[in-house]
């Protein structure tokens, strides 16, 4: 169920039984010649959406722009700032904890999101700890996934796409999206095949060593069928893992 597809009174009902959400995050970046810019923010709303049916979860909106500086070199990405999102996560969880939330999962699709969205968990749990008033509140806890981390995921795209999977622009996320928007697959020829790896600094130096915005992946092998394999691996883990997140003490 959607948060904001909700009326007021249908969330407030709601959380007289169940504490939990699912908040997918990505960000909105350059996604190599055949990737959409949108690939980190679509992969984790749709894996959300499947994870939300499965577990009779409550989804929120996804928060689509992550930190991302180091693609600003390429047309249409955009960033916050690290700061900047501690805070939009920060303000997120406690808007949520306000009205009795108390499991708040981040289902993430972008790497870069990473060490963020951590620090901004350490701000909000530094909040209660230096709160003393606030010691016989319930607990709240949050918890961050990447759905191209679960298990299922992991092994598929070893198997589909072996040492051509890369770090970034990879056919699995590439795949995912043809599969939940067809109509936006591109043909693309790659060259070459390939993309080299290394590291990423800033904005400059990630367009000079990584001309066509790819890092170590041949994302002209996605497909939608692959995509559909990868949706349901993802949906499978990513539910029980929810499961177990709102069980745990
Ligand atoms: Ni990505």
């Amino acid at each position: 169920m959607l948060l904001h597809h909700c009326t007021w009174r249908e969330v407030e009902e709601r959380l007289a039984r169940d504490t939990g959400i699912i908040i997918p995050i990505g960000s909105t970046e350059q996604h190599g010649p055949n990737g959409l810019v949108g690939t980190d923010a679509l992969c984790a709303e749709v894996v959300a959406k499947g994870v939300g049916e499965a577990a009779d979860a409550l989804v929120a909106p996804t928060i689509s722009v992550g930190m991302a500086q180091h693609h600003l070199a390429f047309t249409g990405s955009m960033t916050l700032r690290p700061s900047t999102l501690i805070a939009v996560v920060r303000d997120t969880v406690q808007s949520l904890a306000r009205h009795g939330f108390t499991r708040i999962y981040f289902l993430n699709g972008h790497g870069g999101n990473i060490a963020t969205v951590s620090a901004a968990f350490s701000e909000v749990y530094a909040e209660s700890s230096l709160d003393g008033e606030r010691r016989n509140a319930p607990s709240l806890r949050c918890r961050l996934k990447n759905w191209y981390d679960s298990p299922a995921v992991r092994r598929l795209s070893r198997e589909l796409y072996g040492n051509a999977e890369g770090s970034h622009a990879t056919p699995s996320e590439v795949a995912l999206t043809q599969y939940a928007f067809p109509e936006s697959i591109k043909s693309v020829e790659m060259s070459p095949a390939i993309a080299p790896n290394g590291p990423i600094l800033d904005a400059l130096d990630y367009r000079r060593r990584f001309p066509d915005g790819r890092i170590g992946s041949n994302p002209a092998l996605a497909s939608p069928e692959a995509g559909k394999r990868l949706y349901d691996g993802a949906v499978v883990d990513l539910t029980a893992d929810y499961r177990e997140f709102l069980a745990a003490d």
